[in-house]
């Protein structure tokens, strides 16, 4: 949508030993803690033998101890061709494992990234071991932990804006001093598998981004027309296919519980399919399906005005669906998969529904509306039931869904609730791979009394009790044509207060699960 972060930092490959560098600002050498002084790796004794002992110097004055996430900047080491060397601590080498890796990869990236000077750097931290991690692994996870970290989302500021209008162009230009990073090659990895793990951790960040920038972008913007849009416009990047639903169409496909929700605003609704065909072609396909409230209110039952603004984020779902999709057709994975977004905003308005409504789903059940800020649902079970045509290998659906989930997990957590034992830990260990964590929480039919209408064949809220459970308990009885899991992103989405950012979770754990499952 906007210059990429991977447009601006240019990553590649170094395939040569640490003597053969040349005209490099800042070079990266990880070490571990030890007993009283930092522990050397190999990287580190070479730079130290030809440098007159300059790091164990360093380590002997006590200046850097080697604990995780620690760095110290040398300047002018006599014997070194780079400008600056950077220590980096990566603690303990016992516990070295991945989670470990990637602190220490963001300590490194957000040092440099402070010193304006350095404009080419050179990481030696993939020349360590990690646990339970392969090259592969390590490659892509430095290059898509690097390229997140970053991530601004300055278009909204003037003074961006005039830079980048200065330079002729559209949006934020250059605001990343840092214009190269080489990796080098971790032992053992051939130069072809190399360069590969870093293309795949360029288009990993890619789609991050993309996600990220939607989330971000204020709610006048970011409307379901303007989610179509950028959808329409990665189609014609790549070999996505897009389908647009408008309300004419949406009312033909009978979908009465998401056009209930979108009836209050004056922003037209939009279902939108981006297709990727890259498995045989009556392979059974995976299925995304987004929520895209691009601003809940609440509607009539509406939301108090406390951080009420971070509601334009309530379209996460749909902005994780668009950006794994980016990265799926730039990875051109041999599967197929299926991204669907259904998107509107929820407002209250003479045309909103009302508590107490009774509307027609597409599965033919009908739906007791008692609060209009469960409205998730509501849109989400009308794409459940529109997905079966495609009788897929297994449906995910990812949405902002309940205030609940944030209390019960915060924002460590992606809530995930499936009813098939194989799906859900497949999900479960992609988010422990990739670094982006799900937690299971049960889905059992002794929760779905809650939900049951005097009047309705279901009503769209339970009480107070159990509202993550109940939510997906909705959503279960609209999905039980084929394997499903819900993913509830309401805490992990974007972060909150005075760092707030939308994530770009949980595209990271998605595109793990697709690329095994
Ligand atoms: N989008 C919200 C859920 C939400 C709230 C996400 C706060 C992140 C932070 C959702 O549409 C909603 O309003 N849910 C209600 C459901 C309730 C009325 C049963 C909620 O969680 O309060
Ligand atoms: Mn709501
Ligand atoms: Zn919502």
């Amino acid at each position: 949508m906007y210059k990429t972060v991977a447009e601006k930092l240019k990553i590649s490959s170094f395939n040569q030993p640490i003597d053969k560098i040349s005209s490099i600002d800042c070079i990266w050498i990880p070490l571990f803690s030890g007993k009283n002084v930092a522990k050397m790796t190999s990287v580190a004794t070479s730079v130290n033998n030809f440098s007159q002992k300059a790091i164990e110097r360093v380590l002997k004055s006590g200046d850097f101890t080697g604990k995780l996430g620690e760095t110290l900047l040398l300047r002018e080491v006599v014997g070194v061709k780079a400008k600056k060397i950077l220590l980096v601590g990566l603690g303990e080498e016992s516990s070295l494992d991945g989670k470990a890796f990637a602190r220490a990869v963001c300590a490194a990236v957000s040092i440099t990234a402070e010193s304006l000077s350095i404009k080419k750097a050179l990481s030696f931290l993939t020349q360590v071991k990690v646990k339970g991690r392969d090259n592969e692994w390590l490659t892509r996870t430095h290059v898509s932990e690097t390229l997140r970290m970053l991530y601004k989302f300055e278009i909204f500021k003037t003074e961006q804006r005039a830079q980048g209008a200065a330079k002729g162009e559209k949006s934020h230009s250059d605001n990343i001093a840092l214009k190269s990073l080489q990796i080098s090659s971790p032992k053992n990895m051939s130069v072809a598998e190399f360069s590969r793990s870093i293309r795949s951790g360029i288009c990993l960040a890619n789609g991050v981004e993309l996600t990220r920038d939607l989330g971000n972008l204020p709610p006048n913007v970011c409307t379901p027309g303007y989610i179509r849009d950028v959808a329409k416009r990665l189609a014609r990047e790549t070999s996505l296919k897009c389908e647009i639903f408008d309300r004419k169409k949406l009312e033909k496909l009978k979908m009465g519980s998401f056009l209930a929700v979108a009836q209050g605003s004056a922003q037209p609704p939009y279902m939108i399919v981006l297709s990727h065909n890259g498995g045989k072609a009556r392979e059974a396909p995976i299925v995304l399906v987004g929520k895209g409230i691009t601003f809940d209110s609440g509607g009539i039952s509406i939301k108090p005005s406390a951080a009420m603004d971070e509601m334009k984020y309530d379209m996460c779902g749909a902005a994780t669906v668009v950006g794994l999709m980016k990265t799926v057709a730039q990875s051109g994975i041999k599967k197929n998969v299926i991204g669907v977004v259904v998107t509107c905003e929820n407002m209250p308005s003479g045309t909103a529904t009302r508590p107490g409504d009774i509307v027609n789903s597409k599965s033919g059940r009908t739906i007791e509306i008692l609060n209009t800020d469960a409205e998730g649902r509501l849109i989400l079970c009308d794409a459940l039931t529109y997905v079966e045509r495609y009788k897929p290998k297994a449906v995910i659906d990812v949405a902002t869904l309940t205030g609940a989930c944030v209390i019960a997990l915060g924002g460590v957590n992606t809530g995930l609730f499936s009813a098939d034992n194989q799906l859900a830990s497949a999900l479960i260990d992609a988010g422990q791979k990739s670094l982006d964590p799900a937690w299971r929480l049960p889905l059992e039919e002794d929760y779905q009394e809650l939900i049951n209408s005097p009047f309705a064949d279901v009503a769209n809220v339970g009480g107070r009790e159990a509202g993550s459970v109940t939510a997906a308990c909705f959503l279960w009885r609209f999905a039980k044509n084929y394997p499903w899991a819900h993913l509830d992103i309401a805490g992990t989405a974007w972060l909150s207060g005075s760092k707030k950012n939308a994530t770009g979770r949980p595209v990271p754990l998605l595109w793990e699960f697709i690329s095994e499952y």
